[in-house]
Protein backbone atom coordinates (compact mmCIF):
# COMPACT_ATOMS: atom_id res chain seq x y z
CA UNK A 1 0.00 0.00 0.00
CA UNK A 2 2.78 2.64 1.25
CA UNK A 3 4.66 1.70 -2.79
CA UNK A 4 1.53 2.02 -4.58
CA UNK A 5 0.48 5.66 -2.43
CA UNK A 6 3.75 6.71 -2.84
CA UNK A 7 4.31 6.18 -6.56
CA UNK A 8 0.22 7.86 -7.55
CA UNK A 9 1.54 10.98 -4.89
CA UNK A 10 4.40 11.57 -6.65
CA UNK A 11 2.88 10.77 -10.01
CA UNK A 12 -0.54 13.29 -9.26
CA UNK A 13 -1.32 13.42 -5.45
CA UNK A 14 -3.83 16.03 -5.75
CA UNK A 15 -5.87 13.60 -8.32
CA UNK A 16 -5.37 10.39 -6.46
CA UNK A 17 -6.96 12.09 -3.83
CA UNK A 18 -9.81 13.73 -5.26
CA UNK A 19 -10.57 12.51 -8.86
CA UNK A 20 -13.45 14.79 -9.57
CA UNK A 21 -10.38 17.35 -11.07
CA UNK A 22 -7.01 16.20 -12.83
CA UNK A 23 -5.33 19.63 -11.80
CA UNK A 24 -6.20 21.49 -8.60
CA UNK A 25 -4.76 25.04 -7.76
CA UNK A 26 -3.96 25.50 -4.10
CA UNK A 27 -7.25 27.12 -3.90
CA UNK A 28 -9.32 24.75 -5.71
CA UNK A 29 -7.78 21.98 -3.60
CA UNK A 30 -8.49 23.21 -0.37
CA UNK A 31 -11.50 24.42 -0.99
CA UNK A 32 -12.73 21.04 -1.58
CA UNK A 33 -11.40 20.11 1.90
CA UNK A 34 -13.49 22.80 3.34
CA UNK A 35 -16.37 21.38 1.45
CA UNK A 36 -16.36 18.25 3.19
CA UNK A 37 -15.62 19.45 6.15
CA UNK A 38 -19.08 21.56 5.82
CA UNK A 39 -20.93 18.36 4.17
CA UNK A 40 -19.80 15.70 7.04
CA UNK A 41 -18.75 17.38 10.35
CA UNK A 42 -20.50 20.82 10.60
CA UNK A 43 -23.96 19.81 9.36
CA UNK A 44 -23.17 16.88 12.04
CA UNK A 45 -21.76 18.68 15.06
CA UNK A 46 -24.27 16.82 17.67
CA UNK A 47 -22.98 13.51 17.08
CA UNK A 48 -18.96 14.93 16.75
CA UNK A 49 -19.42 17.14 19.22
CA UNK A 50 -21.81 15.86 22.39
CA UNK A 51 -21.47 19.55 24.10
CA UNK A 52 -17.98 20.01 23.65
CA UNK A 53 -16.39 22.99 22.52
CA UNK A 54 -14.77 22.13 19.48
CA UNK A 55 -11.60 24.07 19.91
CA UNK A 56 -11.35 21.81 23.27
CA UNK A 57 -11.75 18.45 21.21
CA UNK A 58 -8.60 16.27 19.92
CA UNK A 59 -9.09 14.89 16.74
CA UNK A 60 -7.84 11.98 14.53
CA UNK A 61 -7.97 11.57 10.99
CA UNK A 62 -6.76 8.19 9.31
CA UNK A 63 -5.44 8.62 5.81
CA UNK A 64 -5.09 12.38 5.54
CA UNK A 65 -3.67 11.96 1.68
CA UNK A 66 -1.92 15.98 0.86
CA UNK A 67 -3.61 17.13 4.19
CA UNK A 68 -6.95 18.64 2.15
CA UNK A 69 -9.27 17.89 4.88
CA UNK A 70 -6.99 17.80 7.79
CA UNK A 71 -6.40 21.63 6.82
CA UNK A 72 -10.23 22.47 7.31
CA UNK A 73 -10.18 20.17 10.59
CA UNK A 74 -7.52 22.39 11.91
CA UNK A 75 -9.62 25.27 11.34
CA UNK A 76 -12.80 23.92 13.53
CA UNK A 77 -10.73 21.45 15.98
CA UNK A 78 -8.82 22.77 18.68
CA UNK A 79 -6.03 19.23 18.01
CA UNK A 80 -5.91 16.98 15.25
CA UNK A 81 -3.61 14.24 14.99
CA UNK A 82 -3.32 12.96 11.19
CA UNK A 83 -1.75 9.35 9.89
CA UNK A 84 -1.42 8.32 6.38
CA UNK A 85 1.03 5.58 4.93
CA UNK A 86 2.71 7.32 2.15
CA UNK A 87 5.35 9.48 3.14
CA UNK A 88 4.83 11.44 0.52
CA UNK A 89 1.73 12.42 1.16
CA UNK A 90 2.71 13.14 4.62
CA UNK A 91 5.24 15.46 3.07
CA UNK A 92 2.88 17.21 1.23
CA UNK A 93 0.29 16.98 3.94
CA UNK A 94 3.40 19.09 6.38
CA UNK A 95 3.77 21.44 4.12
CA UNK A 96 -0.15 22.14 3.83
CA UNK A 97 -0.20 22.25 7.39
CA UNK A 98 2.90 24.39 7.88
CA UNK A 99 0.69 27.45 9.51
CA UNK A 100 -1.58 24.90 11.77
CA UNK A 101 0.39 24.34 14.64
CA UNK A 102 -2.27 22.75 16.19
CA UNK A 103 -1.94 19.62 13.55
CA UNK A 104 0.35 16.58 13.98
CA UNK A 105 0.92 14.76 11.01
CA UNK A 106 2.55 10.66 11.18
CA UNK A 107 3.36 8.53 8.66
CA UNK A 108 2.41 4.88 9.64
CA UNK A 109 2.82 1.10 9.03
CA UNK A 110 -0.88 1.09 7.19
CA UNK A 111 -2.38 -1.10 9.59
CA UNK A 112 -2.56 0.77 13.02
CA UNK A 113 -2.31 3.70 15.14
CA UNK A 114 0.95 2.59 17.38
CA UNK A 115 2.53 6.11 15.26
CA UNK A 116 0.45 7.68 18.20
CA UNK A 117 1.73 8.70 20.95
CA UNK A 118 1.21 6.16 23.97
CA UNK A 119 -0.46 8.79 26.10
CA UNK A 120 -2.81 9.53 24.00
CA UNK A 121 -4.56 6.39 24.19
CA UNK A 122 -8.27 6.81 25.17
CA UNK A 123 -8.13 10.87 25.19
CA UNK A 124 -9.32 11.07 21.49
CA UNK A 125 -13.43 13.26 20.74
CA UNK A 126 -13.84 12.19 17.41
CA UNK A 127 -11.88 9.87 15.05
CA UNK A 128 -12.89 10.27 11.31
CA UNK A 129 -12.21 8.81 7.76
CA UNK A 130 -13.19 9.31 4.73
CA UNK A 131 -12.27 7.78 0.60
CA UNK A 132 -9.48 5.50 2.90
CA UNK A 133 -11.00 2.39 3.35
CA UNK A 134 -12.71 2.36 0.30
CA UNK A 135 -8.69 1.67 -1.27
CA UNK A 136 -7.58 -1.07 0.83
CA UNK A 137 -8.61 -4.55 0.12
CA UNK A 138 -8.15 -5.96 3.08
CA UNK A 139 -10.99 -6.65 5.65
CA UNK A 140 -8.85 -7.53 8.77
CA UNK A 141 -7.02 -3.73 7.93
CA UNK A 142 -10.10 -2.12 8.05
CA UNK A 143 -11.03 -3.60 11.18
CA UNK A 144 -7.86 -3.48 12.33
CA UNK A 145 -8.27 0.51 12.10
CA UNK A 146 -11.43 0.45 13.86
CA UNK A 147 -10.04 -1.18 16.79
CA UNK A 148 -7.11 0.82 16.83
CA UNK A 149 -9.74 3.84 16.79
CA UNK A 150 -11.34 2.46 19.78
CA UNK A 151 -7.95 2.28 21.70
CA UNK A 152 -7.89 6.09 21.03
CA UNK A 153 -11.33 7.57 21.67
CA UNK A 154 -12.93 8.25 25.15
CA UNK A 155 -15.75 6.44 26.10
CA UNK A 156 -18.71 7.91 24.02
CA UNK A 157 -16.97 9.59 21.44
CA UNK A 158 -17.96 9.09 17.68
CA UNK A 159 -15.76 7.16 15.15
CA UNK A 160 -17.56 8.54 11.84
CA UNK A 161 -16.20 7.18 8.65
CA UNK A 162 -17.02 5.91 5.27
CA UNK A 163 -15.96 2.50 3.78
CA UNK A 164 -17.41 0.67 0.40
CA UNK A 165 -20.66 -0.12 0.10
CA UNK A 166 -20.81 -1.88 -3.13
CA UNK A 167 -20.40 -5.23 -3.05
CA UNK A 168 -20.89 -6.00 -6.68
CA UNK A 169 -17.55 -5.07 -7.17
CA UNK A 170 -15.02 -7.32 -8.01
CA UNK A 171 -12.03 -6.57 -5.61
CA UNK A 172 -8.57 -8.21 -5.32
CA UNK A 173 -6.26 -8.74 -2.83
CA UNK A 174 -3.40 -6.98 -4.18
CA UNK A 175 -5.82 -3.96 -5.66
CA UNK A 176 -5.25 -1.10 -3.49
CA UNK A 177 -7.37 1.32 -5.82
CA UNK A 178 -10.43 -0.89 -5.31
CA UNK A 179 -10.66 -1.86 -1.88
CA UNK A 180 -13.35 -4.04 -0.03
CA UNK A 181 -17.05 -3.97 -0.15
CA UNK A 182 -18.80 -4.23 3.47
CA UNK A 183 -22.67 -5.33 3.63
CA UNK A 184 -24.85 -3.37 6.33
CA UNK A 185 -24.62 -6.70 8.27
CA UNK A 186 -20.64 -7.19 8.20
CA UNK A 187 -20.19 -3.54 9.42
CA UNK A 188 -22.80 -4.40 12.32
CA UNK A 189 -20.92 -7.52 13.29
CA UNK A 190 -17.40 -5.77 12.74
CA UNK A 191 -18.81 -2.62 15.64
CA UNK A 192 -19.79 -5.58 17.97
CA UNK A 193 -16.26 -7.13 17.54
CA UNK A 194 -14.51 -3.87 18.32
CA UNK A 195 -17.11 -2.18 21.13
CA UNK A 196 -18.76 0.20 19.35
CA UNK A 197 -22.65 0.75 18.54
CA UNK A 198 -23.20 1.09 14.71
CA UNK A 199 -25.70 4.06 15.92
CA UNK A 200 -26.19 5.45 12.78
CA UNK A 201 -25.38 4.21 8.99
CA UNK A 202 -25.58 5.70 5.33
CA UNK A 203 -25.82 4.56 2.21
CA UNK A 204 -25.74 0.72 2.47
CA UNK A 205 -25.08 -1.01 -1.02
CA UNK A 206 -23.01 2.02 -2.26
CA UNK A 207 -19.62 3.34 -3.03
CA UNK A 208 -20.25 5.99 0.09
CA UNK A 209 -21.44 4.12 3.09
CA UNK A 210 -21.10 6.51 6.23
CA UNK A 211 -20.74 4.66 9.77
CA UNK A 212 -21.03 6.61 12.76
CA UNK A 213 -19.88 4.12 15.50
CA UNK A 214 -19.84 5.21 19.17
CA UNK A 215 -17.25 3.75 21.70
CA UNK A 216 -19.24 2.06 23.82
C1 LIG B 1 -8.10 9.11 -1.90
S1 LIG B 1 -6.89 9.61 -0.74
C2 LIG B 1 -7.88 10.56 0.39
C3 LIG B 1 -7.07 11.44 1.31
C4 LIG B 1 -7.89 12.27 2.30
N1 LIG B 1 -8.71 11.42 3.15
C5 LIG B 1 -8.75 13.28 1.59
O1 LIG B 1 -9.97 13.09 1.52
O2 LIG B 1 -8.22 14.26 1.10
C6 LIG B 1 -6.58 8.10 0.16
C7 LIG B 1 -5.44 8.20 1.14
O3 LIG B 1 -5.45 7.04 1.95
C8 LIG B 1 -4.11 6.65 2.19
N2 LIG B 1 -4.12 5.22 2.51
C9 LIG B 1 -4.39 4.18 1.68
N3 LIG B 1 -4.27 3.02 2.35
C10 LIG B 1 -3.92 3.33 3.62
C11 LIG B 1 -3.65 2.56 4.77
N4 LIG B 1 -3.70 1.23 4.77
N5 LIG B 1 -3.33 3.21 5.92
C12 LIG B 1 -3.24 4.57 5.94
N6 LIG B 1 -3.47 5.35 4.87
C13 LIG B 1 -3.82 4.74 3.73
C14 LIG B 1 -3.39 6.96 0.89
O4 LIG B 1 -1.99 7.08 1.06
C15 LIG B 1 -4.07 8.27 0.49
O5 LIG B 1 -3.35 9.37 0.97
Amino acid sequence: MQADWDARAKENARYYVQTAQESWSDDEFFASGEQTVREQILNDMINICQGRPPKEMRVLEIGCGAGRVTRALANVFGEVHAVDVSGEMIRMAASALASHPNAHVYQNNGMDLTVIPDNLAGTFDFAFSSIVFQHIPSREVIENYVREAHRLLRPGALFKFQVQGDASLETQPDDTWLGVPFSDEQVVEMAGRCGFEPRHRHGAGEQYFWLWFFKQ
